[in-house]
């Protein structure tokens, strides 16, 4: 009989041989990478060394790989190619060449080409996988598959994956998706829904490779270790803006097929840009390397975004543009592209933190360098008494103040984080962040290198490599998730509809463009700081330009008429309000004024808004002309745009703001609700015999006026103030001021703009008193003065 220890032993000695096997398995996970486009540009310049890499990093861990490069071209040419691509994998420097030589034999002997086109080429690949694990006893942990093909390839693809390349049981499948992903809101959504049937969310990694820079990268986890010293500054009140600039010197020569179709904002504004904002702004989750958390946060920012408009952004191509694409695309001589080639747009975020704060996007090619940076410049709030020199080697409170995550190339020529020293000394990670050496001369952001805390990493790294390597360790938070992408799209997509017919300013390229593309902001609006170079018209005294007319003025239906070009025209609409509300509020303590809603009144709202310091806000009462019966938070209400483009840039006290009553008890426009009647009560016991100080109306090209419409007795006469109605057009149903309360008024003010006003502007001009056929022609004061404001396209045509 054995010695109870000899069993003891035994079992000791079976759990370890055990373990053993247990450890072995888990050494031998074997991953499969196919990269599909390997003979291609993105593969050829960063892909095939970021797996290289990947190797480098990996093969010592107890991984085996196998890469199978993968194209449409048939196996000798392929093999050909891809052999050139690989020819000029390196290692880093700290790497001994005898070691690199040995490795990269390694690499080169486990990739193979081959030619993936049909679906029995995919079922042949699996196959071939599964075979090679099981001949070599190993055990498949996963399948990565490396999208570097053009969008119109991916349905197929993802079709062919799906159905005969998935990985058995109990292994992962990760499926890398380059952008373009859409060029707008609806095609982005169409290809998310189709690769949406093949993978699950989980299983796609679309790659922005911005966040894989190191200084991106950097960006959560440095406001997240100096949370202490940025917590008081990183808001509204301390930051006076935020700059985020890719500038490129190369232009889009040979990749025009591309270019023309996406243009500046799709191609960088829309993705790295638009991320890296998300990263300065979103609210800091409590774990910055939780990808749900991220995400969710960075949603939050997408929601809070404030709408852009068509002034929101200037653009520019580059003088040659329009040739190389009529070169490389076969356009014919007289084409001329409206594809922008530089942007600048300026962004508000309508949170508590950001309010105010403008958020500059730049981007474009052809231009003096190539550098790209987010910079977070501080307010000055200190005053300094000692004279400049005895401020102290960059300590001052004095002197600018900004964080800059410095993406590379530049004058410092490499990735940085650059924190000024009279802000705070920062925390980076020792182990992969060190100190810059000095750079005498070197001047950065309008101050000398000396003046910052600057760290550069210790070591460089390719944002592809960097990704590759999330990838394979099933890290998600560096890569766009489809709520990500589609937020993004919804964002832009506005912006590149209102931009699709505008011609871009023309700037040489190069140092050449001088200050043709600087450009300025202010309230919600950019422009260029120059005035356009060219001549509009071409040949001396032939069509008019804006600046030969001053304001025309004349009558109109025996009324005063002021006519002008539309800036001149909204220019002398809102001085005249201002006027009126200034003698108002002398008189009588307080200005009632009625305002209409729809397109034209928007640029006299921002005019209002921006422009017009002196204006008696708190003792102004803002009253509605007309509404539709949608909730006040649809885009279609006249209050929401009352709300866009003047309310939210405005001080007037809330009491003194009074929307129509569309919506009561949560439905809209209910004859039980009375909505009418109450709107009228609270006007007569509010304006002074419901006299309003001043009424704006405008005219529809059907004569109709507020929203009293032709052939449609409604609120015409009567005794009745306030109305519903019913609008040829949708929605339907409206709630307006009566024709005879708005003749009530002390000043009527009806503002006609545009080429479409034409016919309408004329027949009016010819006709008596008809308010039945057109409600407009009822509108005469019967005490007050009525001013019509008419810009010479509805006027003169
Ligand atoms: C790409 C754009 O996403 O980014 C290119 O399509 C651009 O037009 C490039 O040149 C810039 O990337 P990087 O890494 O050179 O700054």
């Amino acid at each position: 009989m054995k010695h109870p220890s000899f069993w003891k032993m035994l079992t000791v000695a079976a759990c370890m041989a055990l373990l053993g096997c247990l450890q072995a398995q888990e050494l031998q996970g074997h991953v499969s990478i196919i990269l599909l486009g390997a003979t291609g540009d993105l593969a050829r310049k960063y892909l095939w060394q970021g797996l290289f890499q990947l190797y480098l990093d990996e093969a010592g861990k107890g991984h085996s790989f196998s890469f199978h490069g993968a194209a449409l071209t048939d196996p000798a040419q392929g093999e050909r190619l891809m052999a050139k691509a690989l020819e000029t994998l390196s290692c880093p420097q700290d790497l001994a060449p005898g070691r690199c030589a040995e490795l990269k034999d390694q690499f080169l002997r486990l990739s193979q080409y081959r030619q993936l086109k049909t679906e029995a080429d995919y079922s042949a690949l699996s196959r071939d996988i599964e075979a090679q694990v099981q001949r070599e006893g190993l055990r498949e942990d996963g399948r990565i598959f490396y999208f570097s093909v053009p969008p119109f390839a991916y349905a197929d693809i993802a079709r062919s994956i799906n159905s005969s390349c998935r990985p058995g049981p109990g292994a992962w499948l990760r499926v890398v998706l380059e952008k373009p992903f859409g060029r707008d809101h609806r095609s982005a959504q169409q290809l998310a829904t189709e690769l949406g049937g093949f993978f699950q969310e989980k299983e796609m990694y679309r790659v922005d490779h911005y966040l894989g820079k190191q200084a991106v990268a950097q960006i959560l986890p440095f406001r997240d270790q100096n949370r202490q010293a940025l917590d008081r500054l990183w808001n509204r009140h301390h930051v006076e803006r935020v700059e985020i600039v890719m500038k490129e010197t190369v232009d889009a020569e040979g990749r025009t097929s591309f270019y023309e179709e996406y243009g500046v904002i799709r191609d960088v504004l829309q993705n790295h840009l638009t991320e890296m904002l998300t990263l300065v702004a979103m609210e800091l989750p409590h774990n910055v390397s939780s990808a749900e958390a991220v995400l969710q946060h960075k949603l939050r920012v997408f929601r809070a975004l404030r709408e852009l408009q068509r002034g929101s952004a200037v653009v520019g191509q580059y003088q040659a543009y329009s040739a190389q694409v009529r070169g490389e695309l076969q356009r014919p001589e007289s084409f001329q592209s409206l594809t922008p080639t530089f942007a600048g747009v300026l962004i508000h975020i309508d949170s508590l933190r950001w309010e105010g704060v403008p958020f500059i996007l730049m981007s474009g090619k052809a231009l003096d360098e190539r550098v790209g940076y987010v910079r977070v410049l501080f307010k000055n709030q200190a005053c300094c008494v000692q004279s400049e020199p005895r401020w102290g080697a960059g300590q001052s409170q004095c002197l600018p103040r900004q964080v800059v995550f410095y993406v590379g190339h530049g004058a410092l020529g490499s990735p940085a984080v650059l924190v000024s020293r009279s802000l705070f000394r920062p925390s980076l990670p020792s182990s992969s962040w060190q100190e810059l050496p000095a750079q005498p001369g070197l001047h950065l952001f309008g101050r000398p290198l000396s003046d910052y805390y600057a760290y550069s990493p210790v070591r460089e790294r390719d944002a592809y490599a960097t990704l590759i390597a999330h990838i394979f360790h099933g890290r998600k938070d560096a890569f766009i998730t489809t709520e990500n992408l589609l937020a993004s799209w919804l964002f832009w997509t506005p912006l590149l509809d209102s931009l699709a017919h505008e011609a871009p300013r023309l700037y040489p390229g190069g140092a050449e463009n001088g200050h043709l593309l600087d450009f300025e902001f202010s309230g919600s609006q950019v422009t260029f700081s120059q005035r356009q170079p060219e001549q509009l018209v071409p040949g001396p005294g032939s069509a008019p330009m804006p600046s030969d007319f001053q304001v025309l003025r004349a009558t109109y239906r025996e009324n005063p008429l002021i006519s002008a070009w539309p800036d001149e025209l909204i220019s002398k609409l809102a001085s005249d309000i201002e006027t009126t509300a200034v003698r108002a509020v002398r008189r009588f303590g307080e200005f009632h004024l009625a305002l209409s809603g729809g397109s034209s009144p928007v640029a006299l709202f921002q005019q209002l808004a921006q422009g017009h310091y002196s204006f008696p806000w708190a003792h102004t009462h803002l009253w509605l002309v007309d509404e539709r019966c949608v909730p006040l938070s649809d885009p279609e209400s006249n209050f929401q745009g009352l709300q866009a483009h003047l309310l939210q840039h405005i001080r007037v006290p809330h009491y003194n703001i009074h929307p129509m009553p569309v919506q009561l008890r949560r439905r809209l426009c209910a004859e039980e609700d009375q909505g009418a009647r109450l709107y009228a009560e609270e006007i007569a016991a509010l304006v002074t015999n419901s006299s309003f100080d001043l009424v704006l109306l405008g005219m529809g090209t059907d004569g109709h006026t507020a929203s009293l419409f032709p052939e449609s007795p409604a609120g015409l006469e009567g005794e009745q103030l306030v109305v519903m109605t019913r609008s040829p057009s949708r929605p339907h149903h409206r709630m307006s001021l009566s024709l005879p309360l708005i003749n009530r008024a002390k000043r009527v003010a009806v503002l006609v703009m545009g080429r479409l006003k034409r016919e309408i502007t004329l027949l009016v001009s010819r006709v008596g008193r008809e308010p039945r056929k057109w409600p407009i022609s009822g509108v005469l004061p019967s005490s007050g003065q009525l001013v019509w404001y008419m810009d010479y396209e509805a006027f003169l045509g």
